[in-house]
């Protein structure tokens, strides 16, 4: 069984002050250690030691990075490395976020880079895929997916692809109160497993968890979960507000008791 993956990618939101606050709160929010389920958080590079501090060493909330960049060090004003995050004692890192394609001009080959340098260093590459409207409307949903699972994954190792996660972002269901509805989410995971099959081998693509991504709300997540193929969420908005990241995570931890 696929422990579920609940990840709250804050944005570029939060101070680091703002963020220490958030995460007291949010401990205050949670039940104990024994949720059964795990939980990332993912705040700005800027925010990632005062979560840390907050946190401490036997949290059972662990770190994510939003993004980073694939050499370790070197003249790259601006970009932060995977030895960097290792560092600041982050696990995941979010890599391919349909933001960072559109909004910053990610492409296909440095993204399979970044996955590759995660992967080198330790950390989780939680990678990011999706389709826009148009896309979707004229019926091409998988082949875009097929296509950005090959261009970010092909030639790994079924070792390392085992580490990867998958997160089904459709760029119209982010940010835009949209959500996919449980069926279009899980015909897309289907599509994903197929593909992670192909790539590696049907017992690692098995292994691998698919999340999903876009207007996921207290209200929504359970019947998203409610399918075997969501193996958690990607969170934007609703895990900005303690309430309602806590609700998530507490209807993640019913979905799927321990040992189930
Ligand atoms: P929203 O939950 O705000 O739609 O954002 C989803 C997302 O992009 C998470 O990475």
């Amino acid at each position: 069984m696929r422990t579920l993956l609940i990840v709250g990618n804050w944005k570029m939101n939060k101070t680091a002050s703002e963020a220490a606050t958030f995460v007291r709160q949010l401990n205050q929010h949670l039940p104990g250690n024994s949720t059964g389920i795990e939980l990332v958080i993912a705040p700005p590079f800027t925010a990632l030691e005062s979560v840390r501090q907050v946190l401490g060493p036997t949290s059972p909330i662990q770190l994510g990075a939003q993004d980073m960049f694939w050499e370790d060090h070197g003249a790259y004003t601006g970009e932060v490395s995977a030895p960097m995050l290792k560092d600041l004692g982050c696990r995941y890192v979010i890599i391919g976020h349909s933001e960072r394609r559109t909004l910053f001009g990610e492409q296909s080959d440095g993204i399979q880079k970044k996955v590759r340098a995660a992967l080198k260093h330790g950390l989780r590459p939680i990678l990011c895929i999706g389709e826009s409207l148009i896309q979707r409307d004229n019926g091409s949903t998988d082949d875009v997916l097929t296509q950005q699972l090959h261009d970010s994954l092909s030639g790994l190792t079924g070792k390392a692809m085992a580490e990867v996660t998958v997160a089904y972002e459709p760029i119209w269901a982010i940010g835009t109160g949209k959500s996919a509805t449980t069926e279009q989410a899980v015909a897309a995971h289907r599509t994903i497993r197929r593909v992670l099959g192909a790539v590696a081998s049907s017992a690692i693509a098995d292994g691998m968890r698919i999340l999903y991504g876009g207007s996921v709300t207290p209200q929504n997540i359970e019947s998203l979960l409610a399918s075997d193929q969501v193996d958690g969420a990607l969170i934007g908005g609703a895990c900005l507000q303690v309430e309602s990241f806590a609700t998530i995570a507490k209807v993640a931890s019913a979905a799927r008791p321990i040992g189930v």
